[in-house]
């Protein structure tokens, strides 16, 4: 007889832990299977977030942030530090430390929710049976009531650039350089071409950063987006967008990257190392058997309903696997939905309300409709900024570049969205979310007392702009 579950959730992943923890503490006997594994064939929980996205590159953005300040920056305060050097081999083991930290922190907490933790890959059969290969290969049947995939993403390979080792590297590659290149190539201007360009252009790279498309940052913002390029290259790094990369030709410790700028020219350039940022892809090799019942989208997705159910009855599939933002966050709230749901608690999702935040200096944050979309839709919209430099905190803390922009209905005065360019945006865009999901209007926020002196109040004196109404700058709300 088969070891019966009432939730296996395939992957341990920022979707996959987070439903197995919720599904235990919703009183379901639970496992967790997961196919990474360390050398004692134990697993490694936290999937692509904690082990090779979120949080190690938090950790060399921060480490790079501090030491581009203590360089560039504290001068401007009055204080001058002789000799700023970067150990890379410290920052990175430091970067390894918090990632050890917070994986083992998931399996204590496996533990403390009673989540059966299972090293092997899985592979989904007809019955809602699932079958785990262990590392020596050896096969195991476990059923359940209910099965939920959090199989997750990987890095997307292109023809002109494949991956090579040590020279072309994906974004795994980039985060484990154990010293500073002095010239880098990243194919792809997307949130990681910008967080990891951002790394090693602020220890001392000279970046160059091809970009497919005729925008930059097409999903963000266009004010916004300008903005940031531009501050990005005041930077040093080099944005070159509709360009289109043709080759790579390896040489022993470099490469040759071949493109086509903007308007049709032809040229190479020499690269210490190249990065290839261009898209994540679905995991789903080896993972669903014939008779499994359970279907793809077009896009290789897995096909799932606005509750995150597949086409088979009891099998969920949440986070990187299926449609929507590759953000930990969505991930986790779609953990939450599915296994709440299992228990008979409805709610749903609004996908127009998950924030994105871009962790380069200053961050990039938005939550809702930009103005190019309002736009687009032919929506009656008013719009109010606020420049951080006419707010007394941002000054005092030499953080006075970017804005904040607000995009209000025109008739009804609701907030339809949120855009932040500056310091401390991915924290500052929670209010903004605040404001969307209790349906604000712009002056309901006008209304609110902020704390002085802090950088939200460029939050509140945007909301001001809406109507005009702004105190510490000249008031040319556009509608
Ligand atoms: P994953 O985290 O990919 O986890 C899936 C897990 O399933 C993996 O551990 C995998 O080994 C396991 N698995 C796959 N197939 C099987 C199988 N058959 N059997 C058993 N186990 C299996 N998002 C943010 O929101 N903020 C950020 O700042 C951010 N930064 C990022 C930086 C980088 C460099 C990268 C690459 C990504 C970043 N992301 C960020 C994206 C974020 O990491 C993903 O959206 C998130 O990890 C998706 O979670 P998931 O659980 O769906 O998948
Ligand atoms: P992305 O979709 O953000 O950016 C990829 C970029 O590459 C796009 O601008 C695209 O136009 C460009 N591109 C595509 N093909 C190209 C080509 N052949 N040549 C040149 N440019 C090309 O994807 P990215 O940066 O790889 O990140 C993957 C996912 O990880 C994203 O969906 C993102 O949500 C998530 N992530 C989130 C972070 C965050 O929330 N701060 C940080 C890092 C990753």
């Amino acid at each position: 007889m088969n070891k019966e579950f009432d939730v296996i959730v395939i992957g341990a992943g920022p979707a996959g832990y987070v439903a197995a923890i919720r599904a235990a503490q919703q009183g379901l006997k639970t496992a967790c299977i997961e196919k990474n594994m360390d050398a004692n064939n134990k697993p490694i929980l936290g999937g692509t977030c904690l082990n090779v996205g979120c949080i190690p590159s938090k950790a060399l953005l921060e480490a790079s942030h501090e030491y581009a300040k203590a360089k560039h920056e504290l001068g401007d305060f009055g204080i001058s530090i002789s000799d700023v050097q970067i150990d890379v081999t410290k920052m990175q083991t430091r970067k390894n430390g918090v990632v050890k930290k917070l994986t083992d922190g998931i399996g204590l907490l496996f533990s403390a929710n009673k989540v059966e933790s299972i090293a092997g890959s899985a592979k989904i059969l007809a019955n809602r049976q699932v079958e785990v290969s262990d590392a020596n290969g050896e096969k195991t049947i476990y059923s359940a009531k209910n099965i939920i995939i959090a199989s997750g993403s990987k890095p997307v390979e292109i023809p002109p650039i494949p991956y090579t080792d040590n020279l072309v590297l994906d974004s795994t590659g980039a985060l484990e350089l154990q010293e500073v290149p002095q010239k880098l190539g990243i194919v792809g201007a997307g949130v990681i071409g910008l967080e990891l360009g951002s790394v090693w252009s602020r220890l001392g790279s000279q970046v160059v950063a091809f970009e497919a498309m005729e925008d930059f940052l097409a999903t963000a913002d266009k004010d916004i987006a300008k903005q940031a390029r531009k501050s990005l290259e005041v930077q040093g790094i080099q944005i070159l967008t509709g360009t289109r990369v043709l080759g790579t030709q390896i040489k022993e410790n470099s490469v040759l990257l071949t493109y086509t700028l903007a308007d049709g020219t032809e040229e190479t350039q020499e690269f210490d190392k190249v990065i290839v940022s261009v898209g994540r892809k679905p995991v789903t090799e080896n993972l669903l058997s014939a008779d499994s019942g359970v279907n793809l989208d077009e896009r290789g997705f897995i096909f799932v309903n606005k509750n995150c159910e597949t086409s088979v009855s009891g099998i969920y599939a949440i986070g990187d696997v299926v449609r929507g933002p590759m953000l930990a966050h969505k991930a986790s709230e779609e953990a939450i939905l599915v296994v709440d749901s299992i228990v008979g608690e409805k709610h749903s999702i609004d996908y127009d309300f998950i924030p994105k935040v871009v962790y380069t200096t200053p961050e990039i944050a938005w939550v809702g409709l930009n103005e190019q979309r309002a736009k687009a839709l032919n929506l009656d919209y008013k719009v109010g900024t606020f420049p951080f430099s006419a707010v007394g905190r941002a000054l005092a803390s030499n953080s006075a570049e970017g804005m904040v922009k607000i995009i209000a209905d025109a008739k009804t005065d609701r907030i339809l969205g949120i855009h932040i360019f500056g310091a401390g945006a991915g924290e500052m865009i929670h209010q903004g979310i605040m404001a969307l999901e209790f349906s604000a209007s712009a002056e309901d926020v006008a209304l609110m007392c902020f704390a002085h002196p802090t950088l939200s109040e460029a939050m509140h004196e945007a909301a001001l702009a809406v109507n005009n109404m702004a105190i510490h700058a000249v008031n040319k709300s556009k509608r």
